[in-house]
């Protein structure tokens, strides 16, 4: 019947030749799947956009019926399919709406809303069963993110509550060394409170810029480039005793060139110690961390004015392509005593220097974490 539409030699001068042109136009150009079937429920038409959605050729399709022309689907879902065409031959009426998820011979996953419509001959008899399957993976794939969105965003306000609590205590723990410092006189004694405290005003500035990140606040200055090799040696200075027991050498190589950098100290050095720490943890027994900086430029755009590249290389155990992909996700972590939250807060911050944070890693061999900073 559809077919005949396509022959150009037929002049329009009967309605019923208009209505099949016009049938035939539409149910080309939606962007849906439509096939009819005869009763026997052999495919006797199919328009274009269903070789897209199976990744089937039409005259793979045609003649037979979906238990045939679906080889390699699941049985299950094929039999649900041919169940749901055969009520509406039946009983004539439309199905229900049928969600299923069909697999390609490609192997690319899709989420399908098929309905089957009863189409009657001039005997009101049904002549055929029509299938109309809608697309829906996009839509699933955003309801899942809107999933995601809604629990990182009351894990937020959890960390946030959680903050607010640690920073009560932390000010009077504060309070309290500070009195203490006066009664001490030995100077070995004070070397280690001075350590405690930088220790606790490290916490206490990380569970600051948490509570005032909520209020998209970060505390930029301009610097030279320089700083960057500063900050390193510090966070360096306090990994020492670890680094030193996991027999970890470093190797630094901090770039000439001073350029003016506009950057928050704290935030960069918490997140050079995130990423260190991660190093030292991935390096079970011995091991090298490689620290370089340089300035990179995009060498097809003349104007560009440079950012800077910061490489964190060490000589762990790495991560598998699955990891990879989720170590920046908050909360994600493989090791027990892990927050998961490492890599998100670095990126984070990365981010609100308008810079970028990149991560390559070869399982059994090592990772690589790659910064660029703005330069101004
Ligand atoms: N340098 C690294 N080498 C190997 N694995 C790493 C490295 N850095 C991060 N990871 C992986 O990414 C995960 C997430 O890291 P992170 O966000 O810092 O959280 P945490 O350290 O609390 O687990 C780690 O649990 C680890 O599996
Ligand atoms: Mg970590």
């Amino acid at each position: 019947m559809w077919a005949l539409c396509g022959s150009r030699g037929i002049a329009v001068n009967n309605l019923a030749v208009l209505e099949n042109r016009v049938f035939y136009s539409v149910v080309q150009s939606i962007n849906s799947a439509v096939i009819l079937h005869n009763r026997k429920l052999e495919v006797i038409f199919v328009n274009d956009v269903f070789e897209s959605f199976f990744d089937i050729k039409k005259e793979d399709a045609l003649g037979k019926s979906p238990m045939e022309f679906l080889p390699e689907f699941d049985a299950k879902h094929r039999e649900a399919i041919q169940a749901r065409l055969k009520k509406t031959l039946k009983t004539g009426k439309k199905s229900p709406w049928h969600e299923f998820t069909y697999y390609s011979p490609a192997g690319n996953l899709r989420y399908l809303l098929a309905i089957s419509i009863p189409v009657f001959d001039n005997h009101d008899k049904i002549s055929h069963v029509m299938s109309l399957i809608h697309d829906v993976t996009i839509r699933k794939e955003l309801e899942r993110e809107v999933i995601k969105a809604a629990k990182l965003s009351s894990l937020a306000d959890m960390a946030y509550t959680l903050a607010h609590e640690i920073n009560n205590p932390l000010t009077g723990i504060k309070l309290g060394l500070s009195t203490l410092y006066k009664a001490l006189r030995k100077p070995e004694n004070i070397q280690v409170l001075d350590s405690v405290i930088t220790d606790l005003n490290r916490i206490k500035n990380t569970v600051d810029a948490f509570l005032r990140e909520k209020k998209h606040q970060i505390a930029l200055k301009r610097c030279r480039s320089g700083i960057i090799g500063d900050i390193f040696e510090d966070v360096l200075f306090h990994l020492s005793q670890q680094m030193n027991l996991n027999h970890i050498e470093v190797k630094r190589s901090f770039c000439k060139e001073n350029r003016p950098i506009v950057i928050d100290r704290d935030r960069l050095h918490e997140v050079f110690l995130n990423i260190l720490l991660n190093a030292i943890q991935a390096i079970t027994k011995k091991g090298e961390i490689a620290i370089t900086t340089e300035i990179v430029f995009n060498q097809e755009d003349k104007t560009d004015s440079g950012r800077m590249l910061i490489s964190i290389e060490d000589t762990g155990k790495g991560m598998n392509q699955g990891h990879q992909e989720q170590a920046f996700q908050p909360f994600y972590t493989t090791r027990q005593d892990g927050t998961g939250l490492g890599l998100s807060i670095c990126r984070k911050h990365i981010e609100q220097h308008d810079g970028r944070v990149e991560l390559e890693s070869v399982e059994g061999r090592g990772t690589t974490v790659r910064i660029y900073l703005p330069i101004m």
